[in-house]
This record gives structure tokens, sequence and C-alpha cells, in this order.
């Protein structure tokens, strides 16, 4: 097949904290694999993220933190930053939605598909009452306030949640209109907000509901639980939805209008434009010309692919797409793959959700002080939530650590290498007559090869690692009953054969790890004496000539234990 285009994009961080394995898990490790994998099968892929700065989120995590938005948000951006770059999560370019170099481009980028839907007649301008805080004099849209959830349960009784935010309740998962919150109370002063009358301006949602039905109906390969939850929502009608703020942090909201005045775009309307500002950023950087951003947002040969986590389905698969309708010069996502959240379980602990105030997490910052990088990879795609919530248990994480991916993977390639140097003088040994066995783990490999493709093509990451362990089982297997510590002494030359598979299967190893476990994966690449190159995917089952010399062996991965995880 021809190569083919993909612009990839990671759901955008809210700039007011850390990452943890929950969010790792749920967008940023499968979108880097993917991208890995596309990038090996010869494909021209831009790969885009950035912190999503702008909001109520941020103007929060200023508040309690004594700071300010600007502050905060370019001190999480860089933690993030160096938290992706530690595990390998590789950015073509990590922007922000209000960083300095950033916020002119995204704000006119955001104003100009407000100013197009405005135009096309998407919004209508309305006034009502909304929830204002007295003390501050302020509007308290969003997460600024919070109250009693009034929606009701599946099973008809109440959800009756007390802590309901007032754009969503994370009890009941429904969204949320603040003034219809029981027992409303400001989230920066505590006190009771009052109805105060403003302007906004609200999207006509159903203005899209046919189109985004077709469109969802033609989809192919997309997650049942993200076609169904989306389906879902429309089948109860799309209500309009503000999309506005009064708030003084954001994007201005770019009308001649006075009731416009000191108001901002709503954080979700812009955030997802920063996938495309970043984009034309990254045209800027590395090409010098912004305006080919569209040669990946408005061209139908360029496929685009968003990674979220589950909360953020309904802003990804039904409002952007609906923006983008609307907006009409940009092309739909070809794929929205979301991920379910990642309960936590510390040893003696019971499982629970991760969560930040309760200090359940497990921040990547803290795990790099102390671990590599791909052991969490591994983990995270051998548990990845990519059907229902699965649990990160901490004990489990060792436990696989030390049973799969050093005791099968690390294990091969090991007993390989050192007995390759040990007794065929770092070289590859002659391959000789192959006898069936032989080429059946040469067939092993071929077909590891095609699986793992298959599966990584359908968004199926966890199936795919287990195809690539699979192959280091059957290497395994061959090396147990080809038996080269026991021929050595007796068959020479059958020894030299089994000894050249088991090369053979560790230089495709290499290839078909990549994706998942890159930093491995480049190691082996230098025992293995190959350049970078030798990570094409159609190279995986290249044979290495008998004669090459082999580089140094070393290990690949090492035993984990509790202790180092937890020695606070
Ligand atoms: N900041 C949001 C969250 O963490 C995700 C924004 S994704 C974007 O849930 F598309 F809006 F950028
Ligand atoms: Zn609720």
């Amino acid at each position: 097949m021809a190569n083919q285009r993909f612009l990839v994009t990671a759901a955008l961080p809210y700039s007011n904290g850390r990452l943890h394995v929950g969010h790792i898990a749920g967008a940023y490790l499968p979108a880097d694999t993917y991208v890995r994998y596309r990038r090996a099968r010869g494909d021209d892929v831009r790969f885009i993220c950035g912190s999503d700065d702008n909001g109520v989120a941020n103007l929060i995590a200023a508040h309690n933190e004594n700071s300010s938005p600007e502050e905060i948000s370019a001190r999480y951006n860089a933690q993030q930053k160096r938290d992706f770059a530690g595990l390998g999560v590789e950015f073509d370019i990590y922007g922000g939605t209000h960083q300095p170099d950033y916020v002119d481009l995204h704000n006119r980028t955001s104003q100009e598909v407000f100013l197009k839907l405005h135009e096309k007649g998407c919004f209508v301008k309305r006034t009502s009452e909304q929830l204002f805080d007295p003390q501050i004099e302020k509007f308290l849209p969003d997460r600024y306030v919070k109250g009693r959830c009034y929606h009701k349960l599946p099973d008809g009784s109440d959800c009756d949640y007390p802590g309901a935010y007032g754009d969503q309740c994370e009890h009941c998962g429904n969204s949320i209109d603040p003034v219809q919150l029981i027992n409303p109370v400001s989230t920066i002063t505590g006190s009771t907000p009052i109805p105060k009358r403003t302007t906004h301006w609200y999207m006509r949602l159903d203005q899209f509901e046919k189109q985004l039905r077709t469109w969802l109906d033609s989809q192919t390969g997309w997650r049942p639980t993200v076609l169904n939850f989306t389906r879902g929502l429309l089948d109860e009608g799309l209500p309009e939805r503000a999309m506005t703020r009064d708030l003084d942090w954001g994007v201005p909201v770019p009308l001649d209008d006075p009731d416009a005045a000191g108001k901002v775009l709503y954080v979700w309307f812009d955030a997802p434009i920063g996938y495309v500002s970043f984009t034309a950023m990254d045209c800027r950087i590395s090409d010098g010309d912004e305006s080919a951003y569209a040669a990946w947002w408005k061209n139908p040969d360029c496929k685009i692919v968003h990674f979220i986590g589950e909360d953020n389905i309904i802003f990804h698969a039904m409002i952007w797409p609906a923006m983008l309708m609307a907006e009409g010069s940009y092309e739909l996502p070809h794929n929205v793959v979301a991920n379910s959240f990642l309960n936590i379980k510390f040893p003696g602990k019971d499982e629970e959700k991760i969560s930040k105030s309760r200090g359940s997490a497990l921040w990547i910052e803290d795990y790099l002080q102390t671990f590599d990088p791909d052991p969490l990879r591994y983990y995270l795609t051998a548990i990845a939530p990519e059907t229902q919530r699965t649990t990160f248990d901490v004990d489990d994480f060792l436990n696989r650590n030390n049973s799969e991916l050093l005791a099968t993977l690390g294990n091969f390639v090991n007993r390989t290498m050192t007995f390759a140097h040990k007794y065929f003088d770092g070289q590859v040994p002659v391959a000789g007559e192959r006898n069936d066995t032989d080429l059946a783990q040469l067939e092993a490999c071929k077909s590891c090869v095609e699986s793992a493709a298959q599966q990584l093509d359908g968004f199926h990451f966890k199936a795919a690692l287990a195809e690539v362990m699979n192959l280091a089982r059957k290497g395994n297997g061959y090396f147990d009953a080809t038996a080269p510590f026991r021929t050595r002494k007796t068959d020479l030359a059958s020894c030299a054969r089994a000894v050249n598979i088991c090369l053979q299967t560790v230089r495709t190893l290499t290839t078909v790890m990549a994706p998942f476990l890159p930093f491995s994966a480049v190691k082996a690449l230098t025992m293995l004496n190959l350049e970078p190159d030798a990570l094409q995917w159609n190279r995986a089952t290249d044979e290495l000539p008998a004669g090459r010399s082999l580089g140094e062996p070393q290990l690949l991965f090492k035993k984990l234990d509790a202790d180092e995880l937890f020695d606070d």
C-alpha cells in the first residue's frame, strides 16, 4: 500500500497539574505507540499535543496555589513536557493554548472558527440568569460552582451527588446546567451565588444532528464504546450549548458587540482548535509556513485520529465534529480512539479511583525518578483499559515486569546474545540447512509481524503487544527445544543453526517491540549492530547474514521490587 498521511492528536492535558499513570494509559501511550508504528510503516505522520491552558480548571489552580494562571500554566506545561519526554512520548510539537509563543496564533485560529460559525448562523445570542458570586463580583461558570446533582440515575433514582460541578457531574457523568444545581456554592468563596442576567452565544447543535448521525453510521473501525455513547447522546437530542463565558482568562469573543465585552470562548470551544493552531505552529517552525497546516486538516487524503480518555467522548465525537461540519473547510476525524480510566491499587490498600485530592495517584515524575520508562509502557499497554476500566495494581506491575518482560522477552534476547558472544565470537553463525523446526520458528516471526500489524491497524494495542510477547515465548521454546547449550559439545553445526534462528528472532522482535518499548528496541538494535532504519516494519524479517559482527550484549530489563517504588 502506498504511504499514507496521518495527523494524530492526544487530548490536551489541562495545565493545572502533573500527569499520572491514568493520563498516560488513557490517551498518550496508545497515541505514541500508534505514531511509532505508522512511521515504521513509512507513513507520513504529524503528532500533535500541548496543554489546555484556558478555562476555569486553570484559574482554580492559580487561586489555590496563590498564583496567576500564566504562571501555573507555564509551570505545568513545562512539567508535562518533561514527563512525556521521560516516557518517550514524542510529539512533533507540544504547544499550549495560552503559552507565550502560541497564544497569538491560537487566539487568531480560534476566533476565525468562531466568526465563521457566527456568520453561518450557528449561534443564538441569549440573555439568561447565571450564577454570580456577589463577594468577588464574578460569574461562576463551570467548575467555579459546586452543588447537588439534579439528574436521575439509569435505575430511576436521584443521583443526588453533592459535589457536582457546574459543567459536569463526576458521579453520574451527565453534563450540568449550573443554574439547576441544588444548593450551589461558589468554589472560590464558599458563598451562595445569586442569579444575575448575562448574555452568551449558544451553538445550535441540533442543526447537525442528522449529519452527525449519518457520519457516525458510516464509520468503520471505531470502538463500539465510542459509537454507542455518541449515538446515545444523539438519541437524547442535542441541546443548545453556550460557547462563551464570563471570564477574563481565555480567547476573547471576537464580536463587535457590547455584549461580548469581557467575555471569552468556552474552553471546550477553543481547546480542540489547539490541535489546529499547534499544527500550524509546527508547520511554521519546520517549514516556515504556517498555512501548510491545511495539508493536514483540509486534505481528504490525511487521516485525522484523536486519542482521548472516556470523559472526552462527547467533545471529540460530537461537539468538535459539529464545529468542523459548521466551519465547512476541515476534514472530520477518521477515528476517535477512547480509553476508559484506570483505578489504582497500592500494596496493602483497597483498589480505588485515581484521585489527586486523596493522594491516590502514581505520578510520572515520581515513577521516573526510580524506574525506566519501558516497564511502565509495557504494563500500561498490557492492562490497557480499551473496553472498560482496569486497575494499575502495583504488585501486579512488579510481577509482570519480572515474570513477563524480564523472564520472557529480556531473557530470550539475553540468552541468545550472550550465547552468540561466548561461543560464536560475537558473530552471526552460519545458518546451515534448516529443518522444519527452524522454518517454523522463522514462520512464527513472519506471522507475528503480520498479526501485530493487523492489531495495531485496528487500534488493539493490548492484543498487538500480546503478539510480540508470544513471539518471545516461542523464541524461548525454540531455544529450549534445540538446546544449543548441549549441541555445542555434540553437534556444532546444529548449534550454529539454532543460534542463527534465535538471532533472526531477536531481529524481528526488535522491530515489533519498538512501538511499545522504544528504549529497549534501541538497545537491541545496538546489540545486533543495526542502524535505526532496521526498525522499518517491512524489514522486520530481513535476515541477519552469517558472519555479521554483533554488538556487546546488554540487559534489556531489570528485576524490580516494591521498596524502590515506595521508599518514603
Ligand atoms: N483538557 C481536557 C481534559 O483533560 C482535554 C482537552 S482535549 C481538546 O479533559 F480537544 F479539547 F483539546
Ligand atoms: Zn449526577
